[in-house]
């Protein structure tokens, strides 16, 4: 089968990594891709959200699988614009119609979602431009920090926490009145501080049956300790040392049941990935948000432990036969650490030639913002490249990681060097 993976990061690298391991998989092509993908598959020139130029692509090229890697072309309904054309209503969309997404899309939609399903969450209120005072006196309610949430996609910096309270407020002003996120702060969620560890959780679903794949840890912000900024995603850990069988059974009955059986009573048709992204606040999971993808470096670490054909999952996927699927897990560890350019996630330079690629063994390099150009691979984006390691442990993954690093270079390269830290 041809298929298409929409998107050009080290998530799309790795799916499209996996997908070609499959004797399923005939033609393989990425739109629009990095140079880590041109080495797998063909990289078509074109953007994630351009429908009718996606139309072309898959008609011209026999595609019969479409595999959606970030949010945006899910939540601006890819989904639905190929079933709702006699020419692509066949073809296989590995990701949830438009209304789901809105999981990710809002997150009042998520909180409505969480709370109607009686799934565990922060309390919260929403509130807007007119109701600004009213937000106030919430925000005086609670005890600090102060957790304030643009409703909308703000490429992952729509989430403010504060520990002063009348900075909280000016913070609402900004976001709602003088519309700091734009469109996307036309609403804010003010949530109760949930104080705890992070972890995610992912579940394949085909809208019927779903299939729980293995837990990561990402870390989010730049600087080592977790502090500074928050990116993308540094580096990445699975399994979840601290998310033990007890905790994980919780999830499933407190959370994945719940969320598979709402999708389907509010009519939320979904055939995809549901990233859930959790605290564990003492032993108990509560739900922080919803991502209708995969998360990104966090593929990097859950698609490598996968020991099933890819192919094969997702037909079961478009199918809903995902209940005929046994899913098997490597019981190694897996980890990445992610390269980023120097002054990331702020203002930085691209372009810098990356050299060493070649001469890594131990790891798995794949390639995120970073472009082929004449003979050589350069840095194109902020997150540059993820270096995957096996271990028995994870302290040994890690450990190559490190290791496959030295390795490489580009001027300005800045990764975390206590990835796995907190564990
Ligand atoms: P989100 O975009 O919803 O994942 O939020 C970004 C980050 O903010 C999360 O990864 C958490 O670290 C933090 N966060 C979000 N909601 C809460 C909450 N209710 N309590 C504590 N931290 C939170
Ligand atoms: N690593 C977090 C995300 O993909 O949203």
């Amino acid at each position: 089968m041809n298929i298409l993976i929409l998107g050009s990061g080290g998530r799309e690298h790795t799916i499209a990594w996996k997908l070609n391991q499959s004797p399923k998989c005939n033609s393989l092509f990425v739109a629009p891709g990095n140079s880590g993908t041109a080495q797998i598959a063909k990289n078509v020139p074109i953007s994630v959200t351009d429908f009718n130029a996606i139309k072309e692509v898959v008609l011209n090229n026999n595609i019969t699988m479409v595999v959606v890697g970030p949010e945006d072309p899910l939540v601006q309904g890819v989904h639905d614009f190929f079933l709702t054309d006699d020419a692509l209503k066949n073809v296989a969309v590995i990701g949830p119609q438009k209304a789901a997404a809105t999981l990710e899309g809002s997150k009042e939609f998520a909180k409505q979602f969480l709370y109607k399903h009686n799934i565990p969450t922060a309390a919260y209120q929403s509130f807007n431009a007119d109701t600004v005072e009213d937000g106030y006196a919430f925000l005086e309610t609670l005890n600090p920090p102060f957790v304030l949430k643009a409703d909308g996609l703000a490429a992952g910096k729509g989430v403010v926490i504060l520990e002063d309270l009348d900075q909280a407020k000016a913070e609402l002003k900004s976001m709602l009145v003088d519309a700091k996120f734009g469109d996307a702060s036309t609403k804010v969620v003010i949530e109760e501080f949930l104080d705890g560890i992070e972890l995610s959780c992912f579940v394949l679903t085909d809208g019927k049956n779903y299939k729980i794949l293995p837990t990561a840890k990402d870390y989010k912000r730049i600087g080592e300790g977790d502090t500074g900024l928050n990116t993308g995603g540094m580096g990445a850990v699975s399994p979840v040392p601290f998310a033990n069988q007890a905790f994980l059974d919780k999830v499933e009955e407190q959370v994945v049941k719940p969320t598979i059986a709402g999708l389907q009573k509010d009519d939320l048709p979904y055939k995809g990935f549901v990233f859930i992204g959790l605290i564990k606040v003492g032993d108990e999971p509560k739900v922080i948000e919803y991502n209708v993808r995969l998360g990104d470096p966090e593929t990097e670490v859950v698609l490598p432990r996968l020991k099933n054909d890819l192919v094969e999952v997702f037909e079961a996927v478009a199918n809903q036969t995902l209940d005929q699927i046994d899913i098997k897990v490597d019981p190694r560890a897996a980890t990445t650490i992610m390269l980023v350019s120097g002054g990331y996630p702020e203002a930085y330079q691209k372009g810098k030639v990356i050299t060493g690629v070649d001469a890594i063994e131990d790891s798995i390099v794949f390639h995120a913002g970073a472009q082929q150009k004449d003979n050589q691979i350069v840095t194109s984006g902020g997150r540059v490249m993820a270096i995957t390691s096996y271990g028995e442990t994870y302290q040994e993954a890690i450990k190559k990681s490190y290791q496959s690093i030295e390795k490489l270079h580009f001027d300005k390269m800045n990764y975390r060097k206590d990835i796995g830290f907190d564990l």
